[in-house]
């Protein structure tokens, strides 16, 4: 069984997809522990709930981005994880992170990228008028929103209600999501197998 960490910073619609359908027993591994750098964010109500360890931080209390991360990493390091799922985590990573998950880092965001990087996907992309919105599950590198994508998918909207996007969207990640981390740590199993890893 594999081991996840999600990091999240808001509802965590998504991170409660990836938790169910781990306890649920559709995909084969664990959330281990759930990363969030907003105390009051409901996430961290949702992960609590689950019994899931948290690692709840104000970037404020640390010097620098590479010091929260470097704990983070720590955190991972001691649970075993096999692969990061950023769920909504509204923060850039930088190389701490980076370097100690090479090609293990993952992210959810809401449009058919290489169109409307960057915060507010869907209200860029409804505010240029696009007929065909999607979500797109990319590798993290380091550049924003820019790393090598692994899956996409679309949906036809004729209107202009931002949150009617959002609605439609979310109910997409949530299952694509959960399907892509299936098929990724499938890979991871098979990569193991041939280095002969356990
Ligand atoms: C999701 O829609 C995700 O695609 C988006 O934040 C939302 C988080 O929702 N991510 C980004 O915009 C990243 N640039 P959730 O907290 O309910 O999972």
């Amino acid at each position: 069984m594999k081991s996840l960490a999600v990091f999240a910073s808001g509802e965590g619609t998504n991170f409660e997809a990836i938790a169910d359908a781990c306890a649920g027993g559709v995909l084969d591994a664990r959330v281990v522990l759930m990363v969030c750098d907003k105390p009051g964010a409901p996430v961290v109500a949702k992960a609590r709930l689950r019994g899931i360890e948290s690692f709840v931080f104000n970037p404020r209390d640390y010097a620098s981005k590479s010091e929260y991360e470097a704990e983070a990493v720590r955190r991972m390091k001691a649970l075993g994880v096999d692969l990061v799922c950023l769920a909504g985590y509204m923060r850039i990573v930088s190389k701490t992170l980076m370097d100690a998950y090479p090609d293990r880092i993952i992210n959810i965001h809401p449009s058919l990228l290489p169109s409307f990087r960057g915060l507010h996907a869907v209200e860029q992309a409804v505010s240029y008028g696009v007929k065909v919105y999607g979500i797109t599950i990319h590798y993290v590198n380091e550049e924003l929103d820019g790393g090598k994508i692994i899956a996409q998918k679309a949906f036809e909207y004729d209107g202009s209600d931002p949150a009617e996007v959002h609605r439609i969207g979310q109910k997409i990640e949530h299952r694509l999501y959960v399907d892509t981390i299936a098929k990724l740590l499938n890979n991871i199993d098979d990569e193991k197998k041939s280095t002969g890893q356990r």
